[in-house]
């Protein structure tokens, strides 16, 4: 689940500066923020100086910071360039919302790992609630912290961190490997036809991959619910990872209100198929615990589990959801790899030598310890997409690199500069999988945090590195990947949404 910055363009930032001018006489006295005219420091009971409130620019009345975000193609850069005019921790105004950047390892380590527990909480965008029936406390990645939903994540754990080698394991890698035959290739048995790529075959991929590990339900390739299905949550991934200037004013609001009714109706749809086509009677059913579907329901059945069976769904539809992010994913690792036909010979070198010694006819993921050029090349895909990690808020005091922290700071925590800075990472900017590999093994930094950390952090990084590896390991050692002729494919930094220009691709049978 990813969830970007806000990208407000200039025509909606000079929309909403008109707006905001207009309403300033109104309501000044309301949204003009106390934190404006706070002193810099606080003072303990003894009257000594505790900590210092963090620079950053003046806010304008009503609209606050939200200008400085304005004009970047990745939002996120507007950080590096405050950081390097304001330092790493930088205070800002968002409309009504006061707000904390932090920069730099180790003040991001103090939030999510060390002060894991101050920094839990997630944003109150009224967005986040409308999308979740009205309680954003019913989304797994947009919750406050809470004893439920501590619970969710222990429940979700094993399945999507399955041990490396257990049935639940070997049970994943035979969905993914049956899936790609199934899903992607199997119009081309004899794999002599180019075979084209289209997101949307992506997608059904990954969600078959997702529907049957979790739930035990596979979707047929025509099933018109299945198109349905794929895109409603495509969309919805696609708009939950746009930035709305109304999450900072929400008296813009009602200027969304059409999006939004459009947002609901496609989640009306995803559940009504997930009722009809993956729940069916299992709810009735004595349940065992055979896959995540089952332990839900068993866990909801728990009296004392706090969790009704409403809020169980939402959980499996963002876990289900969760095959949007792998497939946008894919697409922009295949967009890297076809740019260079080295990486695609390296990957195809790996895959020779496992099969060389194997009886199978497939590259498992027990294999990826002796493929680490081919994890190279997803950890690298993950590096230069520098996807945002979804902003935190503070629930109590506290301080970040020694600058004080009100309650209900929303965090944004700078981990595009973890992944591109210059001063980290030699020629940041391009594609060099090797920059992952010492002494023949997989090497990742510590600095490098591309699913946050601490409480918050991803559930799903492991299926995603699973699903990716298997993907494109049992890809390539049949086919090249290409651009469609006639299509370039510019892979966009800064965010996991892809375009569908990064699937005109298609696979090119080897000869
Ligand atoms: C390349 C793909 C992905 C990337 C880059 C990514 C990255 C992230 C990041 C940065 C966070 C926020 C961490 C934090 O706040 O500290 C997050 C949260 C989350 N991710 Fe992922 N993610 C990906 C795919 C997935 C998938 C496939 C799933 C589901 C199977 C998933 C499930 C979640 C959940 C449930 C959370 C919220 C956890 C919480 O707030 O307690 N993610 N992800």
């Amino acid at each position: 689940m990813q969830i970007t910055l806000l990208t407000i363009s200039s025509f909606t930032f000079y929309a909403l500066l008109a707006c905001a001018t207009l309403s300033l006489v109104i309501l000044l006295n309301e949204l003009i923020p106390k934190a404006l005219v706070k002193v810099k420091c606080r003072k303990s009971v003894t009257g000594k100086k505790l900590v210092r409130r963090a620079p950053g620019p003046r806010p304008l009345p009503i609209i606050g910071n939200l200008s400085v975000l304005d004009g970047y193609e990745v939002p996120y850069q507007a950080f590096s360039d405050l950081r390097d005019k304001y330092g790493p921790v930088i205070s800002l105004q968002l409309g009504a919302i006061p707000a904390i950047v932090v920069n730099g390892v180790d003040n991001i380590k103090e939030v999510l790992i060390t002060k894991t527990s101050h920094f839990d909480s997630r944003p109150n965008f009224q967005r986040y609630h409308q999308l979740f029936s009205g309680n954003k406390e019913n989304s797994l990645a947009f919750c406050d912290w809470s004893e439920v939903h501590k619970q969710r994540r222990e429940m979700l754990a094993p399945h999507t961190f399955p041990k490396n080698f257990s049935d639940r394991f070997k049970q994943f890698d035979s969905i993914i490997t049956e899936e790609l035959g199934l899903t992607i290739l199997n119009k081309t048995k004899d794999l002599e036809k180019e075979i084209p790529l289209p997101k949307q075959a992506i997608l059904k991929y990954c969600c078959n991959i997702f529907t049957r590990y979790f739930c035990s339900k596979r979707f047929e390739n025509d099933d018109p619910a299945f198109d349905i299905f794929i895109s409603n949550f495509d969309k919805i991934f696609y708009e939950v990872n746009q930035g709305y200037a109304a999450d900072f004013l929400p008296f813009l609001m009602p200027l969304h209100s059409k999006n939004l009714k459009q947002l609901e109706s496609w989640s009306h749809e995803i559940r009504s198929i997930l009722l009809e086509k993956i729940i069916k009677n299992r709810y009735t059913e004595n349940a065992g615990d055979d896959d995540y579907l089952e332990c839900l329901i068993n866990y909801v059945k728990k009296l004392e589990s706090g969790m009704d069976w409403n809020m169980g769904l939402f959980a499996l539809e963002d876990i289900v959801g969760g095959h949007s992010a792998v497939g946008n994913f894919l697409g922009k690792v295949f967009g890297y790899i076809l740019q260079d036909q080295k990486v695609q010979v390296e990957i195809q070198r790996e895959a020779a030598s496992v099969l060389h010694t194997s009886v199978q006819s497939n590259i498992r993921l027990q294999d990826r310890k002796l493929m680490p050029y081919t994890e190279a090349v997803i950890m690298e895909s993950i590096r230069l997409i520098a996807s945002p990690i979804v902003p935190h808020v503070s629930n109590q005091h506290s301080t970040i690199g020694g600058f004080d922290i009100e309650p209900n700071t929303l965090i944004f925590l700078n981990n595009y500069d973890l992944s591109m800075s210059p001063v980290l990472w030699d020629d940041p900017e391009s594609f060099k999988p090797e920059r992952f590999i010492r002494n023949g093994q997989l090497f990742k930094p510590d600095f490098f945090l591309p699913f946050g950390g601490g409480r918050r952090s991803c559930l799903g990084y492991k299926i995603v590195q699973l699903i990716s590896f298997s993907t494109v390991a049992n890809i390539l050692k049949d086919f090249n990947i290409a651009a469609l002729p006639g299509h370039v494919s510019k892979v966009q930094p800064g965010t996991l949404v892809t375009s569908e220009d990064c699937f005109k691709v298609c696979l090119i049978p080897r000869a």
